[in-house]
């Protein structure tokens, strides 16, 4: 895992932009996974802005949405398919041929969870993941529990998450029960990972995923399995981390470490 520390939102928002515009700059038809939440949003910005100022060119990629709450119509304000459209999709030359995400208000949700990943093995597999972290450690809605071999699928999400979504609705009670989200297994599968996270309050979970045993108890833990993540964090999120000075000197010396292992 290689981890990169920036001293704030903003940089960590423009950090995680330019390693997805290098992966879609390198390869045009890069297969896109993608995340929802407030973390996202400022990478999203830059990302446009990118498209705009600079011609970041959209129109071969696809787009693999990581999961939706269970029952709300694509648009519902608090659907992930109408946040995906607001913070970035109405701003880059997407295909909407090419952008996938899950159908919360799908009649079967099983099948439409095995479409979904054949529709990712159809596209090639996924390029580049890019992901968030919620309170208690999933990545998705991989609550804790969740089986490191597990598809996409319907998973019940946990008190704390509930609470912590709770924000983006009117009341708790609003708060979907269930998701569909992609497995810890679909994630695994990604060639790349980039995982963003910020803010005191995902510091203590930051450590667990980074420098604590691996456990389906933390499921972002899992990514200690996979051969290539980065993780880009502001300093808060940062603030738990035992190993700070050692990643810091990585990324500091990013020269020295590109020409020993090629990354
Ligand atoms: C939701 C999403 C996750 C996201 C998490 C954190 O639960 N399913 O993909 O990472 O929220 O959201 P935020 O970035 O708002 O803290």
């Amino acid at each position: 895992m290689e981890i990169i520390i920036t001293p704030d939102y903003e940089q960590m928002s423009k950090t995680s932009a330019q390693i997805i515009a290098r992966e879609i700059r390198k390869q045009h038809d890069l297969v896109l996974g993608l995340a929802t939440g407030d973390t996202p949003v400022g990478t999203y910005k830059e990302l446009a802005k990118t498209h705009k100022e600079e011609g970041l060119d959209f129109s071969k990629v696809t787009a693999f949405n990581l999961d939706e709450y269970v029952g709300l119509a694509p648009l519902h304000e608090n659907s992930y398919n109408f946040f995906m459209e607001e913070n970035l999709f109405k701003d880059i030359n997407v295909n909407p041929e090419n952008v996938y995400v899950p159908q919360g208000n799908t009649n079967d949700p099983e099948e439409f969870s095995q479409w979904y990943e054949k529709k990712i093995k159809e596209a090639g597999g996924l390029d580049l993941q890019v992901l968030g972290i919620g309170g208690d450690g999933h990545i998705g809605f991989n609550e804790p529990g969740s089986s490191f071999a597990s598809r996409t699928r319907v998973k019940a999400l946990e008190k704390q998450t509930i609470e912590d979504n709770s924000r983006f609705f009117e009341k708790e009670e609003d708060v979907p029960r269930f998701a569909i989200t992609m497995g810890i297994g679909t994630i695994l599968e990604a060639k790349k990972i980039l995982l963003i996270a910020n803010g005191e309050n995902k510091a203590n979970v930051c450590a667990q995923f980074i420098e604590g045993p691996v456990s389906s108890q933390i499921t972002a833990s899992a990514l200690q399995l996979h051969s290539y993540v980065t993780v880009v964090l502001d300093e808060a999120a940062a603030s738990k981390l035992k190993r700070k000075d050692y990643y810091n000197w990585v990324r500091d010396n990013k020269h020295l470490v590109q020409k020993k292992v090629g990354r």
